[in-house]
């Protein structure tokens, strides 16, 4: 080291960030029933290669878009698709989960979940565990641009960024309906990246 470098880590130097040892952050993913559902495999690698472990929630209807083994596989963990296939523990597997979740995170999220949530229903899995977390909630909307455009669809946005969910996109682009407009899901890195700084932001500490 040169003296003078030397001379300058003896002084009490500016404010720096600290990153305080991670622990392994639970990500569940929520997954809906949009043509999208097929970039949660990305999606869910991408959280798993971050070093978090992620957990599955899938409505009925993402089951049609993407196998719920595809998930289980790239997770390492089993995916949640019912109610009922919580047979392992006296505690609801839902309530577990919203329990455990550092972030909640619903990608592709269609319409119809983004209504239910502003409404506080809560008649599947990730409806439930959105309700009973108190995690974040990071939210990437994936549609048809005049579904997103709907009055309804956006006063379901502002209600839930009134309590605190985040969205990331939409993005603007040519959609599997045809249409060109703004209704694309955003791109699953950036995804990944805002959801890795929701799970480690407290991780870091200004000295
Ligand atoms: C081929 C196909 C693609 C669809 N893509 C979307 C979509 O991108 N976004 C959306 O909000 N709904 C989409 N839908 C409609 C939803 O699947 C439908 O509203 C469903 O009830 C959503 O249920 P869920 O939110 O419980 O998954 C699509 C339907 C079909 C048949």
């Amino acid at each position: 080291m040169e003296p003078n470098s030397k001379r300058r880590a003896g002084k009490t130097s500016a404010r720096k960030v600290v990153d305080i040892p991670a622990r392994k952050k639970t990500a569940v993913l929520g997954v809906t029933g949009s043509i999208a559902a097929y970039k949660s495999a990305e999606l869910t690698s991408l959280l798993v290669k971050q070093g978090h472990e992620v957990f599955v929630v899938m409505t009925q209807d993402a089951t049609e878009f993407i196998a719920p083994l595809t998930l289980q596989t790239l997770s390492k963990n089993p995916v949640m698709t019912s109610f009922y296939d919580e047979k392992e523990n006296w505690r609801p597997g839902h309530i577990d989960l919203a329990d455990r979740a550092n972030l909640l995170l619903i990608a592709p999220a269609t319409a119809h979940i983004i209504a239910e949530l502003a409404h506080g229903l809560a008649g599947h899995p990730l409806a439930a565990i959105a309700l009973a977390t108190r995690a974040p909630i990071l939210i990437a909307p994936a549609m048809n641009g005049k579904m997103w455009d709907n009055p309804a669809t956006q006063e379901n946005v502002e209600k839930l960024k009134g309590r605190g969910v985040e969205f990331i996109g939409p993005e603007e682009g040519m959609l599997a309906c045809g249409y060109e407009g703004l209704g694309r899901l955003w791109k699953v890195n950036d995804i990944a990246f805002r959801a890795e700084f929701l799970l480690t932001r407290h991780d870091k500490l200004i000295a």
